[in-house]
């Protein structure tokens, strides 16, 4: 610029902007072409299908023991049941002594006991507490199940667990029987188990119910009569529940006239009746965290 004739310096000087705004232009169209491209490419690789199914994202799903206890419920609820619930820290009193346990009765030794000895209470060994609770606040007719934890100092093996689930039944009303009880009994053992699987109801002992009775289904383990098996120990039958006409004493006690009121109870385990159900041989596989045996169901 500086040797040209002053006259041409503007004309040129004008010509050399055209150009280098030219030269810029282009330059920023190129610029934007190539990051056009390169972003196409991006998104290309990183598509997300979002109507692909999701991989590999571990998701739980319920415990065959919380299944079974819902399918307890349910079947009851649909009997015209309703759910009631209590503290699984309970007093000596509603543990034994109300239920015609008092402290020197045999009948302590059925269930071994975690004594708080802090407070006297206890980690309540069966949910049969809930039926004194419940007939203290309520009048007849009364039909509950409760479902909840229980606790007993075992020797744990294939069949007994130190923590475990009971069902509790109560059922109060004028005009209730034995029969009722078996008729009950036998509706839930169809529906859980199935016409096919044998049902034994045979009399069994409990301080708060009188007449009565045990349940138990047959093995599925053995053919029923071998010594060696973890199940039934050659017996044949598994027992999953105590049950029985509840004791003319707890209505009274309850404030019931029991000339006019009657009732039974029951008390089921889960762990025992999921046992039958999925066929699982040993009770500690329910807690025992192992996926492999937590992923069959
Ligand atoms: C009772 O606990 C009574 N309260 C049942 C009852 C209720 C009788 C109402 C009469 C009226 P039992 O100790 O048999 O009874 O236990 C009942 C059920 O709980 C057993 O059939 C079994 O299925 C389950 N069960 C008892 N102990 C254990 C244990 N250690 N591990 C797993 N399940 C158990």
């Amino acid at each position: 610029m500086g040797k040209l004739p002053g006259n041409e310096r503007p004309l040129v000087g004008q010509r050399a902007n055209v150009l280098k705004t030219q030269v810029q232009e282009l330059l920023a169209e190129r610029l934007q072409a190539v990051k056009s491209a390169a972003l196409a490419e991006r998104l290309a690789r990183e598509t997300i299908d979002v109507t692909a199914p999701p991989s590999g994202i571990p998701m739980g799903h319920r415990h065959p023991l919380i299944t079974t206890t819902e399918q307890i419920v349910d079947l009851f609820c649909g009997l015209g049941y309703r759910v009631a619930e209590g503290p699984e820290v309970e007093t000596d009193d509603y543990n034994f002594q109300r239920l015609r346990i008092p402290t020197d009765h045999p009948a302590r030794d059925m269930q071994d006991t975690f004594w708080i000895e802090l407070d006297h209470t206890l980690l309540r060994t069966h949910t049969s507490p809930i039926q004194i609770r419940y007939m203290d606040s309520h009048e007849p007719p009364i039909r509950i199940c409760v479902p909840g934890r229980t606790y007993r100092y075992e020797a744990t093996d294939a069949t007994h667990e130190w923590m475990f689930h009971q069902v509790e039944l109560l059922a109060v009303d004028e005009g209730i029987s034995l029969a009722d009880l078996k008729g009950t009994l036998q509706e839930f053992a169809r529906a859980l188990f199935g016409s096919e699987r044998k049902v034994l109801i045979r009399n069994g002992y409990f301080a708060y119910v009188e007449p009565g009775v045990e349940l138990a289904v047959d093995c599925f383990a053995c053919p029923g009569d071998d010594p060696k098996c973890a199940v039934c120990r050659g017996a044949g039958w598994l027992e999953i529940m105590g049950a029985g006409m509840v004791h003319p004493e707890l209505l009274e006690a309850a404030g019931y006239d029991s000339s006019r009121y009657t009732g039974f109870a029951a008390g089921m385990g889960p762990e025992r009746i999921a046992m039958l159900k999925y066929g699982i041989t040993d009770i500690r596989n329910f807690y025992a965290n192992d996926l492999r045996f937590l992923r069959q169901f």
